[in-house]
């Protein structure tokens, strides 16, 4: 038996002005993005912004369902919209912000694993790192590429 060790490194900002300008940006585009989810049945809205290779900045809130599993995240809404519109268009970072009765969360929200799962399959289709942002009320983290959130991944290499 071999061990492997498989480790990510993460980098550690402050939260709103300790932010570089164009992450401050897409983080508060996320908030305002979370202050109109649709979550009535979880109380935890998330925000998520994408910002896209043209420029563009798209944005997506979760939306929960009386039937829980029809409900979507906001990663996903976000990601999938960016998509839909602009399929050729690469996903450049996306930011994720989760709000619980009007104060940010302490510790940031990280995507699901559905999500991730996603995030994995833009990233390798357009060859570039689709970094990703998390906030929490006092730090922000940023991961370089999304396949760091996902080790040992599955993806379409494994269906060629
Ligand atoms: N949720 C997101 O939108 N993104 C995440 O990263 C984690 C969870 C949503 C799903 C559900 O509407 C609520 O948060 C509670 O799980």
């Amino acid at each position: 038996m071999k061990k492997k060790d498989i480790s990510v490194s993460v980098q550690i900002y402050g939260t709103g002005s300790e932010l570089p300008g164009e992450m401050k940006e897409l983080m508060d585009k996320a908030k305002e993005a979370g202050e109109k989810a649709y979550a009535p049945y979880s109380g935890f809205q998330v925000g998520a912004a994408v910002l896209l290779g043209n420029g563009e900045i798209i944005t997506g809130s979760n939306q929960e369902n009386a039937a829980y599993p029809s409900g979507l995240c906001a990663e996903r809404v976000a990601v999938f919209y960016a998509k839909a519109k602009y399929p050729n268009v690469p996903l450049k970072q996306l930011a994720v912000i989760a709000i619980k009765e009007g104060e940010v969360v302490e510790t940031p929200a990280a995507p699901c694993g559905a999500c991730r799962q996603v995030l994995i399959e833009y990233e390798d289709k357009q060859g570039a790192p689709l970094s990703v942002l998390l906030a929490g009320k006092n730090e922000t983290i940023k991961i370089e590429r999304s396949s760091d959130l996902l080790p040992l991944s599955f993806g379409s290499k494994e269906l060629e």
